[in-house]
């Protein structure tokens, strides 16, 4: 079994994973898996190539065949799909949404695995997705699943769009959120769920920084991480 030790963060789009699992990463020093962005990026070479979003077999050969870089950077990470810089039109809604699509596929999701796992490097990684407990890392060190109300998850995607200069209404949000949710709970193949030994922790009365510091004191108890 890998010494690499890892974190998993599971949950519904707009619980904080994202930002939350960059700040946990860069405390630790950890690498970091933005599963989601996987699919965001199979969705758009699906685009690009012009393959449709249920034709599985192709959808399964060009999430294995991904030319993809990922370039960390202070704030973020840079994403270069063959090459172009597509970080910001990954995260539209649209594309979201064919991602939410792509991803109920097994042929997908069986074409990523292996690239998921290979994230998992000493000292540790912080793996943000839906399955990261239930399917990917089913050993991890420590589960957590985020979960929001639906409203507070469609404001946070409101506020991080307009920081990025993205149009959106919040009302229209809500409903693809919701839409979303029901998606990616209802799929066959590794539907969105905590893991049995997972910790549920709801987020939507608690800030950026409480959630960050709740997460590295359940490390450290777990002796995990040195004790801050
Ligand atoms: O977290 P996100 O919004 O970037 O994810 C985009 C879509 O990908 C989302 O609808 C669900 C899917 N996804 C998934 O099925 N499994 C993952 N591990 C991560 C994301």
């Amino acid at each position: 079994m890998s010494e690499a030790k890892v974190l998993t963060l599971d949950g519904p789009g707009g619980a904080g994973k994202g930002t939350i699992s960059r700040l946990v990463a860069e405390r630790l020093g950890w690498r970091l898996l933005d599963s989601g962005a996987l699919y965001r990026l199979v969705a758009l070479a699906a685009k690009r190539h012009g393959i449709a979003l249920d034709d599985e077999p192709a959808l399964a050969r060009l999430a294995a065949e991904l030319d993809v870089v990922f370039l960390a950077e202070d704030e973020s990470t840079r994403v270069l799909l063959e090459g172009d810089d597509v970080s910001r039109e990954l995260r539209t809604e649209q594309v979201g949404d064919a991602a939410s699509q792509v991803a109920g596929l097994n042929g997908v999701r069986q074409a990523l695995l292996q690239r998921q796992r290979d994230f998992r490097q000493a000292p540790g990684l912080v793996a943000d997705g839906r399955d990261m407990g239930t399917v990917v890392f089913p050993d991890a060190d420590l589960k957590v699943f985020l979960t929001a109300s639906p409203e507070e998850r469609a404001r946070r995607r409101h506020l991080q769009l307009q920081e990025a200069g993205v149009d959106a209404s919040l009302s229209s949000l809500l409903k693809e959120i919701q839409a979303r949710d029901a998606r990616d709970m209802q799929r066959s193949v590794a539907p969105l769920k905590p893991a049995e030994d997972a910790i549920t922790l709801d987020t939507t009365r608690l800030s950026i920084p409480e959630v960050v510091e709740r997460l590295t004191e359940w490390l450290a108890e777990r002796g995990l991480v040195p004790e801050t």
